[in-house]
């Protein structure tokens, strides 16, 4: 999303998804439906906004931290991208100059061939290889990838967007494609006071609401629904037990919305549960981690700690 478009469901799919989620008692809609064109547009707002940390901060550690981590891997190797709609953040790691090879995995097949165009003219050294695909189905690379040590990349805290179990499986299967001679970089939002956290998912620009609500701007668009929009509210709520920020679309109002056909009732105060972004605590997400089959070999996180990069190795042993 921006590792965004990362979640983009296939055409057709999309009143499927919703139905799947508004039918059910606690309702729900799938976060992969954030990012048409104007959601991802306007998730790069939010990566911009004085309240939203994450990106900048993920931005300045890992300028800090690349020659450290090219230290670790040595070259010459492969740098393969989870979730990869630019090559902005891979750009850090491409140019301490240790890769052959880049591999970006993303379902926004036009984006990679942009950016394939572009590293043509800036890397003409550098083998692209597309992967376009949901990075969560990738469990081998393609056979053109060359036989060298690999540097698996998922940065962003997209990883916070998935439940643990799913997280688990992800992890485990990225340890399955990258294999034995491989490393794992992955940036992890972390657990902090809500004060801070709050106010990241519920700007005083109000751009999160309009990225929350463009949900059903799209569902009208696509999936033949009659939501009136602003008979929602935006919500960003901490649940310390999960450990996760929720954000929530509130009726406004007793009413009923037509999508695809079916009719759904929505009580006054009634939510649709649109978003989890989980937060871990660096012990946390490294045991997370080893259950997946890695090893934590090195943490690193910005002076006032909200922010970590875990560069994970194959675990040994049992
Ligand atoms: C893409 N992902 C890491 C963002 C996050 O912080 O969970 C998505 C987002 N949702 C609201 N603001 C940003």
């Amino acid at each position: 999303m921006p590792d965004d478009s990362a979640f983009k469901p296939a055409v057709g799919s999309v009143a499927d998804a919703a139905l799947t989620g508004l039918l059910q008692e606690r309702k729900t809609l799938p976060a992969k439906l954030f990012y048409d064109e104007a959601g991802c547009r306007l998730f790069g707002r939010i990566t911009e906004l004085p309240e939203y940390y994450l990106t900048r901060t993920e931005r300045a550690l890992l300028a800090a931290v690349a020659p450290r981590v090219a230290t670790a891997v040595r070259g010459p190797a492969v740098l393969v991208e989870y979730g990869a709609s630019d090559e902005a953040k891979a750009e850090v790691l491409l140019g301490t100059n240790i890769f052959n090879a880049y591999v970006p995995i993303d379902v926004a097949a036009p984006q990679l061939e942009q950016m394939r165009a572009r590293l043509r003219q800036d890397r003409p050294e550098l083998l692209v290889c597309l992967v376009p695909a949901d990075f969560m189905d990738v469990a081998a690379l393609p056979t053109e990838v060359p036989q060298l040590p690999r540097l698996g990349f998922f940065p962003g805290s997209t990883i916070g967007n998935l439940d643990p179990p799913e997280a688990r499986r992800f992890l485990q299967r990225a340890r399955q494609a990258l294999g034995r001679d491989s490393w794992f970089l992955v940036g992890v939002d972390l657990r902090k006071d809500p004060a801070i956290l709050l106010p990241a998912y519920h700007d005083a620009q109000g751009v999160t609401a309009a990225f929350n609500r463009n949900l059903l701007v799209r569902l009208n668009r696509e999936a033949a629904a009659n939501f009136d929009i602003g008979a929602f509210a935006h919500q960003a709520l901490w649940n310390d037990t999960a450990s996760r920020i929720e954000m929530h679309l509130v009726s406004l109002a007793d009413q009923q919305v037509r999508l695809a056909g079916h009719v759904i009732r929505f009580s006054r105060g009634e939510t649709i549960h649109t978003e989890n972004s989980y937060k871990y605590d660096a012990e946390r997400f490294a045991a997370l981690a080893e259950d997946a089959g890695w090893h934590c070999a090195e943490l690193w996180t910005d002076p006032a700690r909200l922010f970590s990069l875990h560069l994970l190795e194959p675990r040994q042993g049992p």
